[in-house]
């Protein structure tokens, strides 16, 4: 098995910090603790718990009428997604992921001597998850475990109501499971809610590194049935012991600042959409809208770049940064992230611009 250099996250801790101007970021910019009301000087560097703050479990049961014991909380967003996929699979069974697709989820997974297989979310059909076909690759490959993002990281084009039903009917045809990043999905308002909900065999994780302007922080939870979460934590429990008491003390103070967090992060989405449209309207640059979110994936014009990294290029000689599409495994694209304020956005992409409209 070769061990993956898990590209984007690499590009993410170098590549992505560099240039004055930056349209990289797919997280809204950071809170204050006055935002969660709490106060640095009162943490407390002796908490335990040992699978995390009840406060968080009750929230996501007040919010969503998840059973607690169906939910774990992760070191990470990426932690829980891991614990859930391994507990779920054995070397030599087939994982099916999505490209363009956030690839680190399956990077990790690959560790377990599975074998990957991809499957197309096609530019030309708008990213929509062609479910029919989806199940004919699972049945094909006899696949234990599908890996979705929705929104999809790195379009931010949402799996619709259908889709998710189609979803379902594949989880009961085939017997696979399906474990869904919903990072993004409290950008939509309303929040639809976790997809878990919908059937036994999808797993929903998400967290607050996204919305709400903690993503340092980087907490996250997978929510399942209690069986499949039962599952889930004796991977937690060989992976580490228990979530940082640090982190849980901030992940505590935020479940009673929620709804004003989540209403700010929808503010930085809506108003930097509001700036990219109506800047796009001058250009040639085909975008595929995002149903919410704060990033898009559109091509590379030909005329301009060979692909996603020689744009770039062009991009970093005038002070500027984009993320290539190669490290979601589709070179031809780049991803932009507008989510910013206005006074940092409005000059970057007066530098977009200028690279789409060489004179
Ligand atoms: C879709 C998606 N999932 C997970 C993560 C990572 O979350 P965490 O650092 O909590 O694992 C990211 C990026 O930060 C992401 O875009």
């Amino acid at each position: 098995m070769e061990l993956s250099t898990v590209p984007y996250i690499r590009w993410a801790k170098y590549e992505g910090l560099m240039g004055e101007h930056r349209l990289t970021a797919s997280a809204v910019s950071p809170i204050d603790w006055s935002d969660i009301g709490l106060d640095p000087a009162t943490l407390k560097l002796t908490e335990f718990s040992p699978y995390g703050p009840s406060e968080v479990f009750d929230r996501l049961q007040e919010d969503w009428g998840v059973d607690p014991s169906g939910v774990v909380l992760g070191a990470s967003a990426s932690h829980a997604h891991f614990c859930f996929g391994a507990s779920l699979v054995k070397p030599g069974d087939v994982i099916i992921h999505e490209v363009p697709g956030y690839l680190p989820l399956v990077d990790a997974l690959s560790m377990l001597r599975v074998k990957t297989v991809p499957f197309q979310r096609r530019f030309d059909e708008s990213y929509r998850l062609d479910v029919e076909q989806l199940k004919k690759t699972v049945i094909e490959n006899d696949a234990k475990l599908v890996l979705l993002t929705d929104l999809h990281n790195p379009s931010g084009v949402s799996l619709d109501k259908k889709t998710l039903l189609s979803i379902v009917e594949m989880c009961e045809v085939t017997g696979c499971h399906v474990l869904i990043d919903e990072m993004y999905r409290g950008f939509l308002d309303p929040d639809p809610g976790p997809a878990c909900l919908l059937h036994p065999r999808i797993i929903s994780v998400w967290g607050l590194n996204k919305i709400h302007g903690i993503s340092q922080v980087r907490f996250g939870w997978g929510c399942a049935t209690p069986e499949l979460a039962d599952r889930a934590r004796r991977v937690f429990d060989s992976t580490t012991l228990h979530t940082s008491c640090l982190t849980d003390q901030v992940a505590r103070a935020a479940m009673t600042h929620l709804d004003q967090l989540t209403q700010r992060g929808r503010r930085y989405a809506q108003e930097g959409w509001g700036i990219f449209s109506d800047w796009l309207q001058q250009q040639d640059l085909a975008v595929i809208p995002p149903d919410g979110g704060l990033i898009c994936f559109p091509e590379v014009p030909q005329e301009i770049a060979r692909d996603g990294d020689h744009f770039r290029e062009l991009c970093m000689e005038q002070g500027l940064n984009v993320t290539p599409g190669r490290v979601f495994g589709a070179s031809q694209h780049v991803r932009i992230g507008f989510g910013l304020e206005e006074a940092q956005l409005k000059p970057a992409l007066d530098i977009l611009a200028k690279v789409l409209n060489p004179s």
